[in-house]
């Protein structure tokens, strides 16, 4: 493939370290363990998902107060997860299986305990106290902004430190203190932070809250209404600042010195508009920008169609879009499309789903439409682990919450077999292993043709053989309700896809929008559906059901 071409089409996971497989029994998973599961990933056959790339959430020694992203030292591993030394061994694994390795880079904020935090809350003369944002309490002694923490929990983004009389600027945790970019001395370390982990050979990076960096100097506040749970005021003052894009240009300078590397960011903003110019106005910034508005809508086939069509329609000319399904801050897909799913349009908030309603068999169903939506677009796709074997949200008994934002349920181990461990770890898990283990997990579907585990292998298989899927066009065709279709071509060569979003059989009558009137079934997330010659005057689609067509 050409240079590029790994990040364009290949399918990215995300690995989160501490909950896909322990190596020594100590309850948490670590790097040997990912290393000795990279033939699930992909081992160059069929019988493995077949996935190109893995993003590794934060690994690096931290408190955990944010399970790692509180990092106290960007150039090495936490003793939970090993060594460098495994780090580099798990690239070179990884290397030889044909997986490229991304790492979270976190630049927004420290832990309190990075030794830049520690030096330059000792003093107001400290050389390291410009690298933090320091403000004097307003005459009152409150806060100097309105600003709030993203966790809700956390309430003001100002802690007030007594030792020196000010108070310091933090987006999430008090523990999670924020850089003040506008220091050059800061943008100087972190660049090195960046080559060392290039020349260990890492692949890309996926940028944690990469519109976070830049926010106004003069620190006014934030409009009012923004806290009053009015959606999108604007402008926001804490984040978004024009300066942010000189900084991602910075960064795409120095990995375009190195060969065939790449950078993602995590842009939790909800104008779609102001999240595209994340791309650079010559695509001089990050490679990639993550579009989150699949995690957040409802499962309706006109909410997913618009969201797709609003993407396309705002990308910038050469960019490329990229969707996923979940991640280790929501719901998973099967938990939140078993109930109602989706959350309001409003502020950003991490995590704070709402909890997901029963699943009588229904998420499962879902989930293989949604598997088939994801691998079918125009687009980057990235899939959380255990997605692939539709593991729901775990259920973490109060005397087990760890994480301070409800995100514990997506974070359970992962499901590898049904043993008491899952296969996870033969110890304690470090978060309790989810209740279906013993059905929904890897080894039971891996044999079984009919499992989500087989849909998905099939569908990065053909994806993987589909010029139409790989680089074609993406037009929505036939606004059915109820259904979302859309064509995909290249090359002379055209695909239907059609999914349906209810549990009803609903009726595609494909030349009524100029499409022929037969075609191929080549997938289908139904299991009975026979491939071969198919009517599509009309096409027949079945309840929940998805299917991939040659036209
Ligand atoms: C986004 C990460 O995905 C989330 O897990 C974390 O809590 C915040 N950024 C703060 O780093
Ligand atoms: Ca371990």
């Amino acid at each position: 493939m050409a240079r590029g071409d790994w990040w364009r089409h290949g399918v990215i996971y995300q690995v989160y370290p501490r909950s896909f497989q322990d190596s020594n029994g100590d309850g948490i998973g670590d790097l040997r363990g990912i290393t000795g599961r990279l033939d699930h990933l992909n081992d160059g056959t069929p019988a493995s998902l077949g996935v190109d790339a893995i993003w590794l959430s934060p690994f690096y020694p931290s408190p955990l107060t944010d399970f790692g992203y509180d990092v106290s030292d960007y150039c090495d591993v936490h003793p939970d997860y090993g060594t460098l030394a495994d780090f580099d061994e798990l690239v070179r694994q990884a290397h030889r299986h044909g997986i490229r390795v991304i790492v979270d880079f976190v630049p927004n904020h420290t832990s309190d305990r990075h030794p830049w935090f520690r030096a330059s809350r000792s003093s107001r003369d400290d050389p390291h106290r410009g690298w933090y944002v320091w403000r004097d309490p307003r005459p009152d002694g409150s806060p100097p902004n309105n600003w709030r923490s993203l966790f809700a929990a956390v309430g003001s983004a100002w802690t007030f430190d007594p030792a020196t009389g000010q108070y310091y600027l933090h987006s999430f945790r008090r523990e999670q203190p924020d850089l003040d970019w506008w220091n050059p001395e800061v943008r100087e370390a972190m660049h090195g932070v960046l080559r060392f982990w290039l020349d260990r050979g890492v692949d890309g990076f996926r940028i944690d809250v990469a519109h976070k960096m830049a926010r106004d100097p003069d620190l006014l506040d934030n409009p009012p209404e923004l806290y009053r749970g009015r959606p999108l005021p604007s402008p926001r003052r804490d984040e978004d600042w024009p300066e942010v894009h000189v900084i991602l240009r910075d960064f795409r300078r120095l990995l375009d010195a190195y060969d065939d590397r790449m950078a993602i960011g995590e842009v939790g903003i909800f104008d779609p508009a102001r999240v595209v110019r994340y791309f650079g106005t010559s695509l001089d910034e990050l490679h990639l920008v993550f579009n989150f508005s699949f995690v957040r809508q409802p499962w309706r086939a006109e909410a997913f169609r618009d969201a797709v069509d609003r993407c396309e329609a705002l990308l910038p000319a050469g960019a490329w879009p990229v969707y996923t399904l979940s991640n280790h801050d929501t719901p998973r897909a099967r938990s939140r499309y078993g109930g109602e799913g989706g959350l309001p349009q409003g502020e950003w908030v991490e995590g704070g789903m709402p909890p997901s309603g029963g699943d009588s068999g229904l998420g499962m169903r879902r989930a293989r439409v949604a598997a088939m939506l994801l691998l079918t677009l125009r687009g980057t796709p990235f899939l959380y682990y255990g997605e692939e074997i539709g593991q729901a949200d775990g259920e973490v008994p109060p005397d087990r919450v760890v994480d301070i934002d409800g995100r514990d349920p997506e974070r359970t181990p992962m499901q590898w077999d049904g043993t008491p461990g899952a296969g996870f770890t033969t110890g304690e898990p470090w978060l309790p292993i989810g209740s279906e283990a013993r059905t929904v997990n890897v080894a039971a579907e891996r044999d079984d043709p009919r499992s989500l585990l087989s849909l998905y292998r099939q569908l990065i298989r053909y994806r993987r053989g589909s010029r139409p899927l790989l680089a074609g066009t993406y037009r929505a065709v036939g606004h059915e309700p109820g259904i979302f279709s859309y064509v995909r071509e290249a090359g002379g060569r055209r695909l239907l896809v059609a999914l349906n979003f209810t549990s009803a059989p609903v009726r595609l009558d494909a030349p009524a929008f100029g499409l022929p009137p037969t075609g191929v079934v080549e997938v289908s997330t139904d299991p009975d559906r026979p491939s071969g010659p198919v009517s599509l005057a009309p096409l027949e689609v079945g309840p929940d059901e998805g299917v991939v067509v040659a036209l």
